[in-house]
């Protein structure tokens, strides 16, 4: 058995252990992958200064999001098919994050749903929400999320299409997998996953299945996507859903200054700077690079996370330093998922928070509200000059 030491230890034992087209989900940028790509290469192109000679005993990396506190400012980021990754995986990966002690989002094209989960944790999570044509079903999934005692929501803004993913086409990605000769022979291989999946009744999406009228084909997140997302999503409907809701309420997906102040204007408690993991729109900046024009915009304003490309503590600590409040990570608890199950979620965080507070406390550092800018260096044209 490997000894695990790092996010890539669990991303090899993810790949490893799931079927192909449930890891090619994971692990896919849309079209070229540049953006994919950037969310982790401009994290690699920030370094730190290292201090000596400076008390480093009794530290900490409790933070808050939202007024609670958190043991460490990371988020567990809303991933759609979560349950295909491992039988179950919105529960193991909500219970890892309660004990933990940081907050754990549940995803509209999840498989466990709102009231499963509910259920099995017994203990408040946040609902991240996708806006539909059926305004029925929205107005009834929001209350499906009181009920359940969902403590906020988080409204996504940047997927009212889908991005194209060349891999999930080409692998038929759909959940469950179709019984394919191809499919057949690589769930042959995962036989752990397959026993796990045998024992449990949550195979498709549960948020959705019997919740929602005319939908053709459930199982395929793109054709589902093309017909029940709403196009016409604009700030008028997101200020009237912040109404609607009537609690925290976070916007997920804002990736420019004007989109922030917007945010901070319908009254956001926080923003997350993201462009979905690189899923949508390729060619966009990579969050580390917009967040400092964010930050300068409207810090103060709203509370401003970042997701997309953080694969370490050292990544949580440069966004932290770089003036964001806190941060969401998808892909990197989602390694320990598929690799352990519950245990590898907390596996994942906890490699992250040892990372973070080596790295802290080797920058001179104590306490995670004392780390700012003065800890890295930043390339001179790391934001970039880009032509008016
Ligand atoms: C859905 O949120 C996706 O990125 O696939």
């Amino acid at each position: 058995m490997t000894v695990i030491t790092c996010i890539d230890d669990l991303k090899r034992l993810h790949k490893r252990r799931t079927p192909k087209m449930f890891y090619d989900y994971c692990e896919s940028g849309s079209w070229t992958e540049q953006t994919f790509r950037e969310n982790t290469s401009d994290f690699d192109k920030i370094r730190f200064r290292q201090r000596v000679a400076v008390d480093m005993s009794n530290r900490t990396l409790k933070s808050a999001m939202l007024g609670r506190e958190v043991t460490i400012p990371v988020g567990l980021s809303p991933v759609g098919l979560t349950g295909m990754q491992r039988a179950d995986g919105e529960i193991k990966a909500a219970r890892a994050a309660l004990k933990f002690g940081v907050p754990f989002t549940l995803s509209t094209m999840s498989i466990c749903s709102i009231e499963d989960v509910a259920q099995a944790t017994k203990a408040p999570f946040w609902f991240q929400l996708y806006v539909m044509r059926d305004e029925e079903f929205v107005d009834n999934i929001i209350q499906r999320a009181k009920n359940a005692g969902v403590s906020a929501l988080v409204l996504t803004l940047d997927l009212q299409i889908l991005g194209q993913r060349h891999k999930d086409l080409k692998n038929g990605l759909s959940a469950p997998p179709k019984p394919t000769l191809k499919n057949m022979i690589n769930l042959s291989t995962k036989l752990g996953w397959g026993l796990e999946m045998l024992q449990t009744d949550k195979r498709t999406f549960r948020n959705i299945a019997g919740h929602a009228k005319n939908v053709e084909n459930m199982a395929s997140l793109s054709s589902w996507t093309n017909e029940q997302f709403d196009p016409k999503l604009d700030w008028g409907k997101v200020a009237r859903l912040k109404e609607k809701w009537g609690g925290p309420f976070i916007l997920k997906g804002i990736l420019d200054v004007e989109d922030a102040k917007k945010a901070v204007e319908v009254g956001a408690d926080a923003i997350i700077v993201s462009n979905h993991g690189g899923r949508q729109l390729d060619g966009a900046l990579s969050t580390i690079r917009v967040l400092p024009s964010i930050v300068r915009a409207v810090k103060g304003q709203t509370e401003i996370w970042l997701d997309s490309g953080i694969r370490s503590g050292q990544d949580v600590l440069k966004a932290i330093a770089m003036g964001a409040d806190a941060t969401m990570i998808g892909r990197a608890y989602i390694h320990g998922l598929g690799a352990l199950g519950e245990d590898g979620v907390t596996t994942a965080l906890n490699i992250i928070q040892k990372e973070m507070d080596i790295t802290m406390a080797l920058c001179g550092r104590r306490d995670i509200h004392d780390v700012n800018r003065d800890i890295l260096l930043i390339p001179k044209d790391f934001e970039g000059s880009w032509q008016d």
